[in-house]
């Protein structure tokens, strides 16, 4: 690749022939104020908050402009924040945004940059075209079209990440709006609820529905891991809320998914808090399941097993282990049909 040097407020930069300002901005600790890039998505040139001043005199939009060699470009002076300023507002007058009854407070990238730039929403009387609010037909997605910025993130998400194409602009001009295959209701639409559109939304116009409990999103904590469903091995970040629960999955862009999830690992894991989970073994007594001890369970089982294996051979054993174990513990179980039971008959839910 061959090496650029550009001039961003005033430092040296280097960057590769083909990348965009804002690409080379990213890769050098710059950040560009953003709405409808997102590095994940092809670049749409929506929503001119990315805006920046080339050579003193052209503005361009960085997502979107090609850096070349030599250039001078400056992020923000008092013209570029007026214009952002402007920008912001047009977008808090345009929709229904009351951050207090938002799912996205506090994880929002419209109110960063309207709190970035002290933008007040104006009261002028404007008239708004009042869009779809759905928060039932999915157990899935929340949406409420009102907080929707037109960035079409969701559209390039939903055809360019999980390729199910569901959303798409209708309309033109102050009518556009989002529709979800030929204008359904998302719940009865072709969606799998793979979730990339909510987390690549930057409003709360796309939201998860709640799993298990909600909260405050500044007040979650993060924890990291990886998905039990299968063999690829997704990295997840899960949130927590201030009672401990989980409330919500991203996809982890550093995991093999590259931030993506299938609705498994996406909205799978109540299992985890649910008080229905076996915690400590049972057995049947008396036709009741009755709770007893690890070592009753454990011994119970081996001398059913011994009986079973004395009667019929080894091959009258046979194990199913599960994608939900380790692989130590896969590793494990087929050790003890190999080598402790004497049979191969150990397979996984993972082939199936
Ligand atoms: S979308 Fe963002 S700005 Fe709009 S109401 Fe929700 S949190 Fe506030
Ligand atoms: S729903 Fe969200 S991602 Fe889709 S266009 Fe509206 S603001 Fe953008
Ligand atoms: S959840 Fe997945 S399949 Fe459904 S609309 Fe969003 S991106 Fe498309
Ligand atoms: S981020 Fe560049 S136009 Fe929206």
């Amino acid at each position: 690749m061959e090496k650029i040097r550009i001039t961003i407020d005033g430092k040296e930069v280097f960057g590769e022939r083909g990348q965009t300002i804002m690409e080379v901005a990213r890769d050098n600790g710059i950040d560009i104020p953003h709405l409808c890039y997102h590095p994940k998505l092809s670049k749409t040139g929506a929503c001119r908050l990315c805006l920046v001043r080339i050579d003193g005199r052209m503005l361009k939009t960085s997502c979107t402009e090609f850096a070349m060699d030599g250039m001078n470009v400056v992020t923000e002076d008092d013209g570029l924040k007026g214009i952002r300023r402007w920008l912001l507002g047009l977008l808090l007058l345009e929709g229904e945004h009351n951050c207090l009854y938002c799912d996205a407070d506090g994880d929002c990238e419209l109110q960063k940059y309207v709190k970035m730039y002290n933008v007040e929403k104006s009261d002028e009387d404007f008239p708004r075209n009042l869009r779809e609010v759905d928060y039932v037909t999915s157990n899935a997605i929340k949406r409420n079209e009102n907080r929707c910025i037109l960035c079409s993130r969701c559209i390039r998400a939903c055809k360019e990440v999980q390729v199910s194409n569901v959303w798409g602009f209708t309309e033109r001009g102050s009518q556009t709006h989002l529709i979800a295959d030929d204008d359904r209701r998302i719940g009865e639409s072709s969606c799998v609820k793979c979730g990339a559109c909510v987390q690549l939304c930057p409003t709360g116009a796309l939201t998860f529905q709640p799993v298990l409990g909600t909260g405050l999103n500044w007040e979650f904590d993060k924890e990291s891991s990886i998905c039990i469903y299968c063999g690829v091995g997704c990295k997840i970040d899960f949130y927590k809320n201030k009672e401990g629960l989980l409330v919500k999955t991203r996809g982890n862009d550093d995991g093999p998914n590259k931030g993506h999830l299938c609705v498994k690992g996406r909205f799978g894991f109540d299992f985890v808090q649910s008080p229905k989970r076996l915690t400590k073994p049972l057995m049947k007594k008396d036709g009741q399941f009755v709770e007893v001890g690890w070592d009753e369970a454990l011994d119970f089982v081996a001398d059913r097993m011994k009986g079973i294996k004395d009667k019929g051979g080894p091959d009258a054993i046979a194990a199913l282990s599960s994608a939900k174990c380790t692989n130590e513990e896969n590793y494990l179980v087929q050790k003890l049909m190999r080598g402790v039971i004497g049979t191969n008959n150990v397979d996984h839910c993972a082939r199936l």
